[in-house]
């Protein structure tokens, strides 16, 4: 088994922009605060460094409130880079902002172009053995088939599966920690989608630290969630606390503000 689905050379991040008091909430919990925003981005983009990868700092995008929110925007393999097609309408246009920067990085960058097709990247987990996409109500059954014919000749087996319902994306309930190392919440685990790993449930009642990222060496966790913190460090991985309460109130957590990567060399 490799380890190409949690160790990364690179990553991409974009510093909130001052319209991110306009971004899209499931439920209003009140406005984030930018300076705050902005100091735990610096944390998080700190913490991705300190394991010895390059990470880009895009300028803020003020046309596209949830634009620090880059993960919705590309789906980034060994291979190549598939550029997305979110299904909020406010995000759609975040795609083309970036694939510029993808195509600087990767010579194959192959594009969602399906008028009926929506796909955002925080429905996908990319593990070891496969890319498990979950329907939400912004990824569709027509974006997963299209995605599916682009990363095919790349060797990639997709398995469609379902995100819980009044719940923002598949990966905001889930994360790989390793080859067969998965964090979910129970609700998700429930289903059976990951029946063929090990899973570490985050402890009842800290269902949002479900949304933290394996980076190289590190497990970056959102602060505020000390059981789930203890089961993921008792399973001997190294967790590093960011704090997220300013995404937290537009649905984000610790994946849906990089993409991460290794392109190959050029
Ligand atoms: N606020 C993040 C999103 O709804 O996409």
């Amino acid at each position: 088994m490799t380890d190409a689905s949690y160790r990364f050379t690179h990553a991409i991040t974009r510093r909130p922009a001052a319209s991110i008091t306009r971004g899209l909430r499931a439920v209003d919990t009140g406005s984030p605060d930018l300076a705050v925003m902005q100091a735990h981005h610096a944390d998080y983009i700190a913490a991705l460094r300190s394991t010895g990868a390059t990470v880009v700092e895009l300028p803020p995008l003020d046309n596209y409130p949830d634009s620090v929110f880059v993960e919705d925007t590309a789906l980034c393999l060994p291979q190549g880079a598939v550029i997305m097609r979110p299904g909020a309408p406010s995000r759609l246009g975040e795609a083309a902002e970036m694939a510029p920067h993808l195509a600087a990085l990767y010579a194959d960058i192959r594009p969602i172009t399906g008028a009926g097709s929506y796909i955002e990247g925080g429905d996908i987990l990319v593990t070891e053995t496969e890319i498990l996409v979950g329907r939400s109500a912004r990824t569709n059954a027509v974006g997963i088939a299209e995605m599916t014919s682009l990363v095919a000749p790349w060797g990639h087996k997709v398995r469609e599966v379902m995100t819980p319902p009044g719940v923002l994306h598949f990966k905001t309930d889930c994360s790989l920690l390793d080859g067969d190392t998965i964090l979910s919440t129970e609700r998700l685990a429930a289903s059976g989608c990951f029946r063929d790993y090990r899973v570490i449930h985050t402890a009842p009642g800290e269902e949002a630290a479900a949304n933290s990222i394996r980076f190289n060496d590190l497990v970056l966790v959102p602060a505020g969630f000390p059981a789930t913190r203890d089961r993921i460090t008792a399973a001997g991985f190294g967790v590093r606390e960011i704090g997220n309460s300013e995404c937290a109130k537009l649905d984000g957590g610790m994946s849906c503000l990089s993409l991460r990567f290794s392109p190959p060399a050029r």
